[in-house]
């Protein structure tokens, strides 16, 4: 959250976003709405085909919804995305990375392409921090799925976007890689004032990483929160018990 009495500064803001895949088929996104401030850090959390990663993709752009508007830095996605673009970044557990590549390759070839001041290094820092060092040479089709995580991870973080949006970051790393990830984004979130959209189904990575929760059932907003907040809500000690318990009474109030 925005430090001292500061008010926060909201640089993203979706409202009522509505997606449908096919006419005859539920949306995707049923009418979210949601904000991030800088320093803030935001998780969607839901069962699988909640519309998380659909959400994400609107948010960035790169799906335009039905109905609703998002706003990042005041400007219209949908419509002017090429004017922020340099200013937000996204990595997920399917991005796929130039395969016959190596990982330095890799990240000299974003760094080019979003045309980075000083690119040697933010390249040599981005290996550094995300321990790539010793892969730096091997090519990206012999990397393990974890690497290949960590090296989408140095690639969205090469950019020092004002807005991050990681879909299950940490789903294939490590306990041990996780952890250093967990520290090296919230130190990110608090050092650069980035806005951070991310997704997990890790309830205890949430519970501890997050400054508010987003809970998504059949693309519906079941509650937000931060963590504490909705354990009192749902009677929970928690946020897995809070998973459960919300999730069974948005069922419920659908019938
Ligand atoms: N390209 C697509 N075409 C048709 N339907 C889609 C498409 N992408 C997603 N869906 C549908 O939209 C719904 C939400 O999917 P989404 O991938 O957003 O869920 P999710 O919350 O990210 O799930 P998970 O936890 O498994 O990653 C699902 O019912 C899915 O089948
Ligand atoms: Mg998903």
């Amino acid at each position: 959250m925005d430090n001292g009495s500061a008010p926060p500064c909201v640089v993203l803001e979706a409202v009522k976003l509505v997606k449908r895949f096919g006419t005859d088929s539920p949306p995707a996104v049923d009418g979210v709405s949601l904000t991030v401030s800088r320093g803030e850090i935001l998780s969607i959390v839901g069962p699988n085909g909640a519309g998380k990663s659909t959400l994400i993709q609107i948010l960035l752009g790169l799906l335009v919804p039905d109905s609703g508007q998002v706003r990042i830095f005041g400007v219209d996605v949908t419509q002017n995305r090429r004017r922020i673009a340099h200013r937000i970044n996204y990595a997920s557990t399917d991005l796929s990375l130039p395969f016959s590549l190596t990982v330095q390759e890799n990240l000299q070839v974003f760094s080019l392409l979003y045309d980075l001041p000083d690119r040697k290094r933010a390249v040599s820092e981005m290996l550094e921090e995300l321990d790539l060092g010793p892969l730096s040479s091997f090519r990206v089709g012999r990397l393990s799925t974890g690497q290949i995580a960590r090296l989408g991870l140095a690639k969205a973080l090469l950019t020092r976007p004002e807005v991050l949006f990681l879909d299950e970051p940490t789903a294939t790393l490590d306990p041990e890689v996780a952890q250093e990830i967990r520290i090296l984004l919230k130190e990110r979130v608090k050092r650069d004032r980035m806005g951070l959209v991310y997704t997990s189904h890790n309830m205890r990575e949430v519970e501890r990483l997050s400054d508010r929760i987003l809970l998504l059932e059949s693309g519906e907003t079941v509650a937000t929160g931060t963590a504490s907040e909705l354990c009192a809500r749902f009677g929970a000690n928690d946020l897995e018990t809070v998973f459960i318990k919300s999730m069974e009474h948005a069922r419920l109030n659908r019938g």
